[in-house]
């Protein structure tokens, strides 16, 4: 467990952490009668400390199931809103509420109305990458786990606004044969990686199998024998029958990765930058040690006005349906 040296985290820009931080993290959940959500791109000190750990899909399922009060959401701010507009009665707690996503701030608001606007016919689909406004907005939510089988059920003849991610649009679209209308959005972090370095690696590990997520562009998917969300990802590795794996997704994943398939090999996709690796900023702005504080202070909270919490539990209740 705990790979992090005790040592370094005995204190923090909040305050000292208790010499039993560790157990202390532990009772505070136990009297706060708190969950812990971690998504797969967390640190793995967050990862083996939290209740569930899952991808985006999973994570919206285990928030609309759960019977804590609290809810801490180790993942994003997009994920932590996705909790409270299906749990409005619970506390819903983002240990840095600046753990953002380049993604959802690629689509804001205003200039989304004016997209949709220009096409009053269409349907929006959006990726659950996305404020709580955009999902007020959208008609149907969905994840990379299950965004080719929603486009499959919405009726051919209509047409269909794809949102923020130009990526997964594009590998929705040609998974489907639909023309989706797309939004120009990216992730930073997927959309980073290195074809180059990619290719290099097959070179220099031919028996390796490359993996990826729908969020790559098309350069790096075209190299991937699978392509999937994180849980998809983790699934293929544990049932492949390859022992070693280029990975090209955020190297949070590689944690459980690694726990679930002990005896395989695991080779991070490296970026175009000089890193080896290619974590998420934001994802990572999350520590063992705000987690602590946020149970601590019961701060800070997610928030939203009831208007929005209702137009967007709608698409998401729909995704939900659509899903099972
Ligand atoms: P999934 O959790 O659907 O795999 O998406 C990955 C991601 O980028 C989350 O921010
Ligand atoms: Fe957003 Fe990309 Fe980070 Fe996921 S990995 S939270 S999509 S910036």
């Amino acid at each position: 467990m705990f790979t992090t040296v005790l040592a370094q985290r005995d204190k923090t820009q909040l305050g000292e952490l208790p010499l039993d931080f560790f157990a202390a993290t532990l009772s505070l959940k136990k009297e706060l009668n708190a969950v812990i959500l971690a998504h797969y791109y967390q640190e793995p000190d967050i990862q083996d400390i939290a209740d569930f750990i899952g991808d985006s899909l999973q994570l919206a399922k285990a928030a609309e199931k759960t019977n804590a009060d609290v809810i801490v959401f180790a993942g994003v701010h997009f994920m932590a809103e996705t909790a409270k507009i299906l749990n409005p009665n619970k506390l819903v707690l983002l240990p840095d509420l600046n753990a953002g996503c380049t993604l959802a701030d690629s689509c804001p608001a205003e200039a989304f109305a004016t997209f949709k606007a220009a096409h009053p016919d269409h349907l929006v689909v959006s990726y659950i990458n996305c404020s709580a406004d955009i999902k007020a907005m959208s008609d149907i939510i969905c994840t990379s786990s299950n965004a080719v089988k929603i486009v499959q059920q919405i009726p051919k003849e209509q047409p269909i606004i794809f949102a923020p991610d130009r990526n997964l649009g594009r590998y929705v679209m040609e998974q489907t044969g639909r023309d989706l209308v797309l939004w120009q959005g990216s992730c930073i972090v997927h959309e980073t990686f290195s074809e180059k370095k990619i290719v290099q690696l097959k070179i220099a590990h031919p028996e390796a199998e490359a993996i990826a997520h729908p969020e790559c562009e098309s350069s790096v998917l075209r190299h991937a024998s699978f392509i999937g969300s994180t849980a998809a990802l983790l699934k293929y590795c544990q049932q492949s029958n390859a022992k070693k794996f280029i990975v090209a997704t955020e190297p949070g994943i590689i944690h459980q990765m690694q726990k679930l398939a002990p005896d395989k090999h695991f080779i991070p996709a490296p970026p175009m930058n000089n890193c080896n690796c290619n974590e998420c900023p934001f994802m990572r702005l999350n520590t063992l040690e705000k987690l602590y504080w946020a149970m601590k202070n019961r701060s800070p909270e997610i928030t939203m006005s009831e208007n929005i919490r209702l137009a967007a539990l709608r698409p998401i209740q729909r995704m939900l349906e659509m899903s099972v």
